[in-house]
């Protein structure tokens, strides 16, 4: 069986007040179109076609796929005018499920259960109880409870404007049999448009029985149409992801102040305080403390690692049983071997610091290789940057560097050197030597200062 999907992304988007194509809005760092995406691939689609309009170029830009092939649907002429653009590419399948582009949260295994019933039948309908079904197409059913056809608001009568199963519009249809009900849609209904939903009463014409399944929880089936249902499908979305989390053992001191925009990876164990963002790919050790307004990306936390509040960490490599923050910046390309201690108003960028070592006070260090037990202190800066270069600094093993030191790249400090206080180090300094620059102390004896003068 090959299952071909087909997926919706024409409108206009027109609500959403913006520039930027309806599809493309992120929800949790990820375009909507994207996450119907990943729900299709993981249902096992052999093949996904998507139907563009409005904003095109962008949308493929955006999702740079290979594997999908996209349609153009230059006017949109309703969602049967729709899928019948993308029935060429869907020609060597055997089953089509219809998608949505704006309906981010359908989950995979509702999907399969609407396959399993599609297996049954030449169509299937994901159908969901509504308490207030305004706005959506009714499902109409007979006596015995079979589904009979779809009818649109707009065209519903009183009667079955009382109806509450609503279409969510997601349907799976056996290729050959929907390419037929496609070529005899027509408009004349209330919206001059080719409803996808007809089909549904020439296959009961044709004595099918049409099936249906029904989807876990409302919100998959929600469309966003604004930015006031976005926020709230991003809201419902972290919260299944901090419930996923905390039933893997995390602690999570308020999980609706907790964000996760990509994949997270934890061990046992790991406390996460408030307001903590983690987006991209992340793996997080077992007996991890996270403090509250932490963000990390692409990043991997070993074992034991305690950070502290207000941290950021950015494509970094954090040791086991290493110190963070509060306040520590750790830039792109940043490894840390283990027991290393990053403190306050730190920021690392491109440098390997190796076991052991600290630097805990207000430095930046960058393009840098520390060796084990080194100490930098208070006020360190690599000046790595000539205007157009950078260059490299190395911090051999128990080096220990003075407060308001300056180390001007290239430069190596060999092992168990020493730099005083407020040294601007330019040469390499020798192994087990000490570096002093600053100009000696001198005092002028009984020194007055000056006073105000009188007004
Ligand atoms: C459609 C269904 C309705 C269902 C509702 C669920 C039809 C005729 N009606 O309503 O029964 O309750 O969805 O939300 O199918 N689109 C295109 N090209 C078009 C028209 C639409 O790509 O020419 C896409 C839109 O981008 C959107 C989706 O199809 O993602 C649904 O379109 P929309 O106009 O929101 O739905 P309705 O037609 O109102
Ligand atoms: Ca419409």
């Amino acid at each position: 069986m090959k299952l071909g999907v087909v997926i919706l992304a024409a409108g206009q988007g027109t609500r959403m007040r913006s520039a930027r194509p309806k599809v493309l809005h992120l929800l949790a760092g990820t375009p909507l179109l994207g996450h119907v995406i990943g729900a299709a691939k993981s249902c096992g689609a052999d093949r996904i076609a998507v139907v563009y309009g409005h904003g095109g170029g962008h949308v493929q830009e955006a999702l740079a796929d290979s594997e999908l092939t996209w349609v153009e649907q230059a006017q949109q002429l309703g969602t049967g005018h729709a899928v019948i653009q993308a029935m060429p590419a869907m020609a060597a399948m055997d089953k089509v499920l219809v998608l949505y582009g704006d309906v981010p949260l359908i989950r995979p295994e509702t999907l399969n259960s609407l396959l399993q019933s599609g297996s049954e039948s030449p169509l299937s309908l994901l159908t969901v109880e509504l308490p207030d079904p305004a706005g959506y197409g009714r499902i109409v059913r007979d006596s015995t409870a079979g589904i009979q056809r779809i009818v649109e608001q707009k065209d519903a009568s009183p009667q079955e404007l009382l109806i509450t199963e609503i279409n969510t519009g997601i349907l799976v249809a056996q290729r050959d049999r929907l390419e037929g009900w496609l070529a005899k849609l027509s408009n004349e209904n209330a919206q001059g448009e080719y409803y996808l939903t007809d089909i549904v009463a020439m296959a009961v014409a044709e004595g099918e029985q049409v099936l249906s399944a029904q989807p876990a929880d409302i919100h998959e089936v929600v469309g966003v149409n604004d930015r006031v249902q976005l926020a709230e499908l991003e809201r419902c979305f972290q919260s299944l992801r901090a419930q996923e989390l905390m039933r893997q053992g995390v602690t999570l001191r308020d999980p609706a102040r907790f964000d996760l925009r990509g994949r997270l990876s934890v061990g046992r164990d790991v406390e996460i305080d408030i307001n903590v963002l983690i987006e991209g790919d992340v793996t997080i050790g077992d007996n991890v403390r996270i403090g509250a307004n932490t963000v990390i990306r692409n990043s991997r936390i070993g074992d034991g690692v305690q950070i502290f509040e207000n941290c950021v960490i950015e494509d970094a490599d954090v040791g086991g049983e290493s110190k963070i923050g509060p306040f520590s910046r750790l830039r792109p390309d940043t490894v840390l071997a283990e027991q290393v201690h990053i403190g306050n108003f730190v920021e690392l960028k491109k440098t390997r610091v190796d076991q052991g070592s600290k630097i805990n006070h207000l430095s930046y260090v960058g393009d840098s290789i520390v060796g084990k037990r080194v100490n930098i202190g208070a006020g360190t800066i690599t000046c790595n940057y000539d205007g157009a270069n950078k260059f490299q600094t190395v911090f051999s093993d128990d080096v220990f560097i003075g407060s308001d030191t300056q180390l001007v790249a290239p430069v190596e400090i060999g092992a168990g050197a020493t730099v005083g206080a407020g040294t601007t180090v330019t040469r390499d300094v020798p192994p087990h030597a000490l570096a002093l620059s600053r100009v000696k102390q001198s005092h002028v004896m009984n020194w007055e200062r000056p006073k105000k003068k009188p007004k």
